[in-house]
């Protein structure tokens, strides 16, 4: 990612340091923004102020580091620095200091001034794992980014006590990039709409042990999800079993079946704009379901009939209703023909033809290789990359589709 310091020049940025050894980076960040041209005013709470003091921001940033609520009662120090700011950036932020911004305590200069902002805010979360994903700090980041607050990180890496895992403070230059998107709001077609992602590959039960699946493994799709809410969609991302960790700032609907799939998708469809389907959907059910595990000896077996799933996408396709659709092929070879007639027979918007028959690309990796085609017939070819690169890829191309309405 890189810095956007034009957006930042001329801005006063106000930078809220809490408690945790990646205090020390926050000093690094601040020359980052003053070298984007920025002023910066620097706040630690009283237990940054034990990991990286005061002085070393005033140096910095030639600006005194105010720590007392009752320290100037001309100006009262917390209603003159959050009027001063242009954007609030909390980083390194806490749990605690999350959790205290989540339900407005303001018992400190730190957290009274930010209940008095009325600028945007960016928080760059920094703690140990089991901290990071711990229900109250979820349900706290939530309620954060419900009123709006732009989340950065946190990323997985070398933590304290040697430790290592999700929630190491975000790169410097990923902070002053959301700074930045904080400043100049986001002008992407996907802010506010309502996404449909679906992911993983659906099991279709035989008995209580067995089942018919495949060998998605849903990170295609929630690379997806986490792409589509980072542009500023509201989505839900239905989702089959995997193995992978909930996404943040999504709504998760676990499903098993293809069936269930269906109902929850077209629950929720009536105020969806765009769906993307990236779900490997067994095409086949067993046509009965035992209720008691089938013995091996019993001829069951050897012999299961099959149903046929109804085609989610087809039927979405049928009843559009100006919803944009995105469909998956999975592919053995880039049988483009192929893709391309079952982008028009499932009426979709957009297919992405990928391969799944490679070490590099399709089920199980965090790779891939893929093809887009548009209706209209444009085609963009997109080379080996992360399945989070094609994932903002296929954004790219849904934010153009929705810009051409
Ligand atoms: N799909 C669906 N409902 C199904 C089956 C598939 O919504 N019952 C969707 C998938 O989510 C995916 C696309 O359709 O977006 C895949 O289409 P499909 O016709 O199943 O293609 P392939 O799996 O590529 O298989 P084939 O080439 O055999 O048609």
């Amino acid at each position: 990612m890189t810095a956007a310091p034009d957006v930042v020049t001329g801005r006063h940025v106000l930078l809220v340091v809490s408690g945790g050894i990646a205090a020390y980076k926050a000093a690094s960040l601040a020359r980052a923004l003053l070298r984007g041209g920025a002023t910066v005013q620097a706040l630690l709470t009283p237990a940054a102020a034990t990991f990286i003091g005061p002085a070393t921001f005033e140096g910095l940033t030639g600006r005194t580091v105010p720590t007392d609520v009752f320290s100037d009662s001309d100006h009262v120090p917390h209603i003159h620095l959050a009027r001063q700011a242009d954007v609030a950036v909390f980083a390194p932020a806490t749990a605690n200091l999350i959790a205290k911004l989540a339900v407005g305590i303001a018992d400190d200069l730190v957290t009274s001034t930010a209940l008095m902002l009325d600028c945007p805010v960016v928080i760059a979360p920094a703690m140990h794992t089991e901290m990071w994903r711990h229900d109250v700090t979820q349900a706290n980041i939530a309620t954060l980014r419900h009123r709006g607050a732009h989340i950065v990180g946190p990323d997985d890496g070398p933590l304290a006590a040697g430790d290592t895992g999700e929630g190491r403070l975000a790169d410097e230059d990923a902070i002053v990039a959301a700074v930045a998107a904080a400043i100049a709001p986001s002008t992407s077609p996907l802010t506010g709409r309502r996404v449909i992602v679906s992911a993983g590959g659906t099991r279709e039960p035989i008995d209580p042990v067995r089942y018919i699946g495949n060998r998605s493994s849903g990170k295609m799709g929630y690379a997806l999800a986490r792409q589509a809410a980072r542009r500023g969609a509201d989505v839900d991302l239905v989702t089959a079993p995997t193995h992978l960790d909930d996404p943040v700032g999504v709504r998760l609907h676990r499903v098993e079946t293809a069936e269930q799939m269906r109902t929850t998708i077209m629950d929720l469809v009536a105020d969806a704009e765009v769906v993307i389907k990236a779900a490997a959907v067994a095409d086949f059910r067993p046509a009965r379901y035992s209720g008691q595990k089938i013995k091996k000896d019993s001829d069951e077996l050897t012999r299961i009939e099959l149903v046929r799933n109804r085609d989610i996408l087809a039927e979405l396709g049928e009843n559009k209703d100006g919803r944009l659709l995105v469909g998956f092929a999975a592919e053995t070879d880039l049988a483009e023909d192929h893709a391309r007639d079952k982008l028009h027979r499932k009426g979709l918007d957009l297919i992405v033809v990928n391969r799944v028959d490679m070490a590099d690309a399709g089920f199980n990796v965090d790779t891939n290789r893929a093809v887009l085609l548009r209706a209209e017939g444009g085609r963009r070819e997109v080379p080996l990359t992360t399945k989070d690169q094609l994932a903002a890829v296929v954004c790219d191309e849904v934010e153009e589709l929705l810009a051409q309405r």
